[in-house]
Order: structure tokens, then sequence, then C-alpha cells
């Protein structure tokens, strides 16, 4: 009897994972038990994207890649990527939630993983403050500028070859930046491996002796850099002027705006949370996107003597040697802006 009940909970198990919940999903490999697809992601197909080329050529452009328990519906050709994300973006703005981030975040908070109300809110409220970052006051570029001339500064006194994707990354010696690079760098590359997607899925697996180290991997890296954003935010919090309306930062401004909801409950969503998982969420999407893009960028542009010649011809033409470019040049350097967006859509291609 007990051997009938055992066969009858199996059998309605592997009914469900190969056949019930896949049924109405597009083809993909047979997800296992527990780890999904994760098996596939083996040392000859990295750096991940390897395995979704064989998986396309192998389901066609649509098909189901399941994360752990999770099926990733991914969509590898462009049109169709426009046609659903661009076309049809209203349909597709909502964001799984992975476990590990709602323990380590306290919560759906931040922006990139939170969603309804809140995402909405979150999101509009860090388009308006970045935006005028880079209006008026012109924040955003004085401090892109500093940062612009610690670069050159660095690698003037670079003796020899130059790591330029370090120098990207970081140029300047804030001690607080480079930890937070650091552990950004140690976060990604735990997150991109398969024993990251399990965790990701699965945190409970850090409960075995044999799995603890690694959770403790995680949460170093990612509790660290939390509170490494709250430590930063108390410290503002302690010299805040509530009587002025200027901020200098994003941390100001959300606290400031937290102020004005300090009668609601949660604070109206400017929980202090909120704002532990916001700057987690602004350094994790903006830091590697940019500096990649101005890595590849450069790498193209070298491997092109003619284009990095007509460059020089025209910041030659329109700027000369003895100034800094600045935004307002914008408009005068056509080649060099046809040629950054060249960059960004070629380094998009793998
Ligand atoms: C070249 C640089 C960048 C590239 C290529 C890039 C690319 C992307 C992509 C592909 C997405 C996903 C969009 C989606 O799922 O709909 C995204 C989302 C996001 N990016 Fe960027 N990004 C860049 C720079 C930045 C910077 C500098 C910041 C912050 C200051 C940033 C903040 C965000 C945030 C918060 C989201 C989530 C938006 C949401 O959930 O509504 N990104 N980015």
């Amino acid at each position: 009897m007990i051997l009938l009940i055992i066969f009858s909970l199996l059998f309605l198990y592997f009914f469900d994972l190969f056949y019930w919940k896949r049924r109405n999903l597009p083809p993909g490999p047979l997800p296992l038990p527990l780890v999904g697809n994760l098996y596939l992601m083996t040392d000859d197909v990295k750096p991940g994207y390897k395995m979704y080329e064989k998986l396309k050529q192998q389901y066609g452009p649509i098909f189901t890649f399941w994360l752990a328990k999770l099926p990733m519906v991914t969509v590898t050709d462009w049109k169709l990527i426009k046609q659903h994300f661009i076309k049809d973006g209203a349909n597709y703005v909502g964001r799984p939630e992975f476990p590990i981030s709602i323990e380590i975040r306290k919560g759906a908070f931040g922006i990139i993983e939170s969603h309804g109300d809140r995402w909405i809110q979150q999101r509009r409220f860090a388009l308006h403050i970045l935006r005028d970052f880079g209006l008026g006051k012109n924040l955003m570029e004085e401090k892109v500028l500093n940062e612009v001339t610690a670069m050159i500064e660095t690698i003037k006194k670079s003796p020899g070859d130059v790591d330029m994707q370090n120098v990207f990354d970081a140029s300047t010696n804030m001690a607080e930046f480079l930890e937070l690079k650091d552990r950004m760098n140690k976060h990604f590359k735990m997150a991109a491996e398969p024993i990251g997607g399990l965790f990701g899925m699965y945190p409970w697996l850090g409960y075995f002796p044999i799995l603890k180290g690694f959770k403790e991997v995680v949460m170093k890296n990612w509790v660290g850099l939390m509170e490494m954003f709250r430590k930063q935010a108390e410290e503002k919090l302690a010299t805040i002027d509530y009587d002025s309306d200027e901020y200098s930062d994003y941390v100001e401004a959300f606290l400031k705006e937290r102020k004005k909801h300090e009668n609601e409950p949660g604070y109206g969503g400017f929980e202090m949370e909120q704002l532990d998982s916001v700057c987690f969420d602004l350094w994790v999407a903006g830091m590697e996107t940019t500096s990649n893009t101005l890595y590849w960028s450069l790498l193209y542009v070298l491997l092109n003597p003619e284009v990095l010649k007509k460059i020089y011809e025209e910041l030659d033409q329109k700027i000369g040697s003895d100034r800094i470019i600045t935004t307002s040049d914008r408009n005068n350097l056509n080649y060099v802006n046809a040629t950054i967006k060249g960059g960004q859509s070629l380094k998009n291609r793998p």
C-alpha cells in the first residue's frame, strides 16, 4: 500500500514536471527536478549566451529555459523581440520574484524587482530625479566631468599598457567605491553561475551544511552592499537640511521625499528598505552596462583605425586639445555621436 502511494505521488510529480506545467509553454529542454535546465550550463557553453545559441538552433527563436523552478520564455529573434517588448510592451512589464532577493531586500522593494504601484511610483520618482540632475543644475554633468578628468589623469600616470576596463570601472580612488565595485563583481560572478541560480530560487539550500558556504558568499556580498548603502544614508540623515528643497544626490532627494510622506503607513512607499534596494538597483543596472558599453565601443574604434582617424579629425576641428568636451558640444560632434550609436548597437550582438 505504502509503495503504491509513493509510486502514485512520484507519478504525479513527474507528470506535472515533464508534461503538465510545460503544456502551454514554448518548447525547450527537459527540466530536471529542482535544477530545471541549469544542468545545461556547463563549462563548455560559458558564458551563458553560447547555451542560448545552442537552444535556439535546437528549439527555434522562442523557447523555454527553466531556471530551477522558474520557466523563462526566451525570445531570441530581433523582429519578435521588437514585436513583443516594444509594440506590445505593456503586457511584458512584470518581473519575476526571486526568493533570495525578497529575503535580502526584506520584501519586493526597489525598481528592478518590484511591481504594481510601487514599481510605477519608484520608477517615476527615479526618472524624475535623474532627469533633474541632468537638467538645469547639471549636477550629473559636473560629476561625469570629475570622473573623466580623473580618468585622463589615471591614463596619463599609467606607465605602459592600460587596462581600460579597470579605468572605466573606477578612476577614482574612493575606498568605498572600490569596495562597492569589488562586491558588485563578486555578486555578478556568483549570480551568473548555476549555483547562483539555484540559491536565487531556493535560499533554504543554505541550511544544508555542505551548501552553507555558497549562501554565505551571496549574503556577504549582497547584504554587505545593502549595509554600505544604509550606512551612507544614515550619515546623510544626520546632516540633512529639511528646510531646503535642494538635493545634491539621489539619497538626499529620496530622504526629502520620505519626509513629505512621514504620516503615511510605510512612509508612502519611501521606506528605508526601499532606499537600500533602489541604491542597489541603480548600481547594479548602471555600472556594468555603462562601463562595458564604453569598453566595447573603444575596442571597436581601435580595431577600425579609419574611424579613429575621423574621430580625431572631428575633435581637432570642433574642440581642439586645450579643453574638455562637455554636453553642449554634443550637437557639433556628428561623427562622434554616430560612432557611439554604432558601438551601442554592435556590442549587443554576440
Ligand atoms: C549603456 C548603459 C545601459 C544599458 C545598455 C542599459 C540597459 C538596460 C536594459 C536592457 C534594461 C531592461 C529593460 C527592461 O527590462 O524593460 C534596463 C533597465 C534598467 N536600467 Fe539600464 N542600462 C544602462 C544604463 C543604466 C544606468 C546608468 C542606470 C542608472 C543610473 C540604469 C538603470 C536601470 C534601471 C533602474 C532599470 C530597471 C527599470 C525598470 O524595471 O523599470 N541603466 N537597462
